[in-house]
């Protein structure tokens, strides 16, 4: 029996100005072991909505399905704390009922943290959910639940008119208790201003080099999505490697050369 321990929530707060913060996303347990690895935390992120069950955006992911993958990437891993997003829908209303569908995910899954989009905005909520037990990582910038107020996916604070607005929605979440903060999708200088105006670790997607940490998808970092954003480095291409295996199984399965001698029971 590995007595291996979860890295905790204080554990990542503490990372604030000091060494930088490594995740990734992942949904399921195989991957999530090899990111185990190396990730101080995992995001089981709604994203997986659009990259594991094709839909069009975040917005129809039911909090089933994060509970399901939630509980996989628990299962697969012994090391990284796992914090889980909370889909839309459940958790804006009020604070009561996002304390209800919180607990249900920390509860069902074994995650140590859930995660939320919003700032000002959820302050309160975040509060509500952090006196309760309830650790919280907040996200800001590029919110994708919001995407159909916003027009689309926009990279945010191009206009320096509106980085007062995002600057106190940092300022708001980190003094709700929030022990780290998303930014997502946000010109660079505004990320490197509130990484230094906040005292929780900002974990930066598509952000700043000067983030406290850094995310991405590892189905966009292996090259496993078809398009791949600006902000996406592509560290492996997996892509083409799949298709590979597959066209040399279907190859062999049509000239009867799989399964071979050393695949059949004598
Ligand atoms: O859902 C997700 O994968 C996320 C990250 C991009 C931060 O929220
Ligand atoms: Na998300």
């Amino acid at each position: 029996q590995s007595k291996i321990r979860r890295n905790t929530v204080p554990q990542i707060a503490a990372r604030k100005g000091g060494d930088p913060i490594v995740s990734l996303t992942s949904y399921h347990a195989h991957t999530a072991a090899i990111v185990d690895k190396y990730a101080d935390f995992i995001l089981v992120g709604d994203s997986l909505g659009m990259v594991m069950h094709g839909m069009e955006s975040t917005v129809g992911v039911p909090l089933e399905l994060m509970i399901m993958h939630g509980k996989a990437v628990v299962r697969g891993t012994q090391k990284a704390l796992i914090v889980v997003d909370m889909p839309f829908g459940t958790y804006e209303e009020s604070p009561a009922v996002a304390f209800r569908n919180a607990a249900r995910i920390m509860k069902e899954t074994g995650c140590g943290a859930v995660k939320l989009e919003g700032g000002a905005r959820m302050a309160e909520t975040i509060r509500f959910l952090t006196e309760r037990g309830v650790p919280v990582m907040a996200h800001i910038g590029l919110t994708p639940q919001s995407s159909h107020v916003m027009g689309g996916f926009k990279t945010q604070g191009r206009d320096e008119d509106s980085w007062p607005l995002h600057e106190a929605d940092a300022k708001a979440v980190a003094e709700a208790g929030a022990f780290a903060i998303v930014l997502e999708g946000m010109v660079e200088p505004l990320a490197a201003k509130i990484t230094k105006q906040i005292d929780i670790p900002t974990i930066g997607i598509g952000a700043s080099a000067e983030c406290d940490g850094q995310i991405l998808v590892l189905e966009d970092m292996l090259g496993l999505n078809e398009w791949t954003p600006k902000f996406v480095k592509v560290y492996g291409n997996l892509g083409p490697a799949i298709e590979q295996a597959v066209s040399d199984y279907a190859e062999e399965v049509k000239n009867r050369t799989f399964p071979g001698p050393e695949q059949v029971y004598k």
